[in-house]
């Protein structure tokens, strides 16, 4: 656990540090779980957003791209039922005035059990060695049992009590499992209240109920307010889908975990409409193709796990979350909806305008039903720089930090460095960058030995870095240098531009992509 805390904290001092992610208004102390994302962290996420919009909108000729406003009428978000329902139930200490999310408070709780009988197990392990079965201990040991019961116990209370917006039976359990507010140590709580997750603000100058507007807290419904003017306009057949990337908004009360859970975050979403009845074949299709998209990125398969939901949402007849192996353990990164004909049928009726299709193969109309695949590109950024971000002992004993990331969306694909500030070879340096930029972003560095600047380069994650040395002035041949490797290697200028393209270019990516797909 100490572990991960660390890994967490190394992670976001070098994001601050090298200029990828920055607290926001800093100078001023900050804002609560709010970040800017610096020179190189903008790179890195317009890299992530290529990645997803190539593989979704240009890899798919069924698929198509918006930019929809986040300010939407007001009407939108009562048919989608956020007003009413994207509600958190909350909690407050009175000793320590700190407000808490009460099914987070539980969840904690339940966490500080597995842990307990993960502990049992460890110490079975350390008393019996090779000839340990950790499977007929779990199922057989009384601590552990006694444990599991007790988490079985909660998790049940806990379902039942959310699914009949039991307020009062929330906070009974938290009094009777006797947990106590973190800071103050007391278990001197108020009432669960219900607390809705959108910011307001008032459009035009006068104040009212009539003019609040809310800012979206998912992009998903401009797509489905839009559903019939890019069916008609784009003359799209079902199946298809529309894609979106955009900011959302969520008054989120612990946000917490760095650019995990902010309160202004950017979702890449995509509404897939198809026949009803066809729903859950496009359902398992889509959760194959994301998790693809994923793993084609070479952080590791073993980082990535699917999360069947049990309970569901209102709307959904099936849904999944694709788990990442955060530094804080295994968290979602993306959401995989079956959506049914919900919304689009909601707008139907509060706005009283037909949704339909008429499906030319049936000769019918009909409210098409929905996959959504649903990923926070912050929460993709962090995957990635989390997952890439190393501490290596080399074989000399010297250590180097570096982030292994994927070339393709590494800021900087290419450092051009002189060996010497002097003798033409920044003029010749600034020459190579000259022919190489119209394709990939280059960096230029003359500063300190080369031994640093190659360090510079991988704790920033440049995949090549090339230097210009007093030969290069002889024969054109510079030494390029592979961030992973470490190998260098004397190759002719002519030679940079296919052998960096080679291993940047998305095309690599999303070529495994649409492999895996066939296979799909
Ligand atoms: N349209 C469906 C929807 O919004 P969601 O599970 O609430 O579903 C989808 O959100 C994704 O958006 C999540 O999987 C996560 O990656 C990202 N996300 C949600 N809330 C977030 C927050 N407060 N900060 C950062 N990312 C968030």
């Amino acid at each position: 656990m100490e572990q991960r805390e660390d890994k967490l904290k190394e992670v976001i001092s070098h994001a601050k540090e090298y200029g990828f992610v920055f607290p926001s208004s800093e100078i001023y102390d900050g804002l609560a779980a709010t970040y800017d994302y610096g020179q190189l962290g903008s790179e890195l996420k317009n890299n992530i957003k290529t990645y997803w919009w190539k593989a979704m909108v240009q890899m798919h000729e069924n698929i198509v791209g918006i930019d929809a406003s986040i300010f939407m009428h007001p009407t939108t978000w009562k048919a989608s039922g956020h007003v009413d329902a994207f509600n958190d139930p909350l909690i407050d200490n009175k000793d320590s005035k700190k407000r808490y999310r009460a099914d987070v408070l539980l969840e904690e709780h339940i966490e500080k059990i597995r842990q307990k009988i993960e502990k049992e197990v460890e110490k079975g392990l350390k008393r019996f060695g090779d000839a340990f079965d950790a499977d007929q201990f779990r199922a057989t040991n009384p601590n552990v049992l006694r444990n599991a019961e007790k988490i079985t116990y909660i998790e049940d209370k806990m379902r039942v009590t959310l699914e009949n917006n039991d307020l009062e039976g929330l906070k009974n359990l938290i009094e009777e499992l006797e947990i106590v507010c973190p800071i103050s140590g007391s278990k001197n709580w108020t009432d669960v209240r219900q607390f809705n997750l959108m910011f307001s603000t008032e459009m035009g100058s006068v104040a009212g109920d009539a003019s609040t507007i809310y800012l979206r807290p998912e992009t998903a419904q401009g797509i489905f307010v839009n559903f019939l003017n890019v069916q008609k306009s784009g003359r799209m057949k079902i199946p298809f889908g529309i894609a979106q990337i955009g900011k959302a908004f969520r008054n989120e009360i612990i946000a917490r975990q760095f650019i995990f859970r902010m309160r202004e975050f950017e979702q890449m979403e995509m509404q897939f409409f198809v026949r009803p009845g066809e729903e859950m074949k496009w359902y398992e299709y889509w959760k194959n193709t994301r998790i693809q998209w994923h793993k084609a990125l070479g952080l590791g398969e073993q980082h990535y796990r699917f999360h069947d939901h049990i309970k569901l949402a209102h709307y959904a007849n099936a849904a999944a979350d694709i788990e990442f192996n955060f530094p804080m353990g295994f968290k979602e990164l993306e959401g995989i909806h079956s959506r049914t004909d919900f919304d689009l049928k909601q707008h139907e009726q509060f706005s009283g305008k037909k949704l339909q299709y008429f499906d030319p193969e049936l000769n019918q109309n009909y409210v098409p039903y929905v996959i959504e695949t649903s990923v926070g590109l912050d929460r993709m950024f962090l995957a990635v720089l989390s997952a890439s971000h190393k501490n290596e002992v080399l074989e000399d004993g010297s250590e180097r930090v570096v982030l292994n990331l994927p070339p393709a969306l590494a800021p900087y694909k290419v450092a051009v460095m002189p060996l010497t500030k002097k003798d033409g070879l920044p003029e010749k340096a600034r020459e190579i960058i000259d022919g190489l930029k119209f394709d990939f972003l280059c960096t230029y560095d003359e500063k300190d030995s080369i031994g640093k600047r190659y360090r510079r380069q991988d704790a920033i994650g440049t995949p090549f870095s090339v230097t210009v040395d007093h030969q290069t002035l002889e024969d054109n041949t510079v030494t390029i240098r592979d961030r992973d490797t470490m190998q260098q290697e004397r190759i002719a200028i002519a030679d940079l531009h296919r052998l960096i393209d080679q291993k940047v270019n998305l095309r690599t990516l999303l070529t495994v992509n649409t492999m895996s797909e066939v296979n799909n």
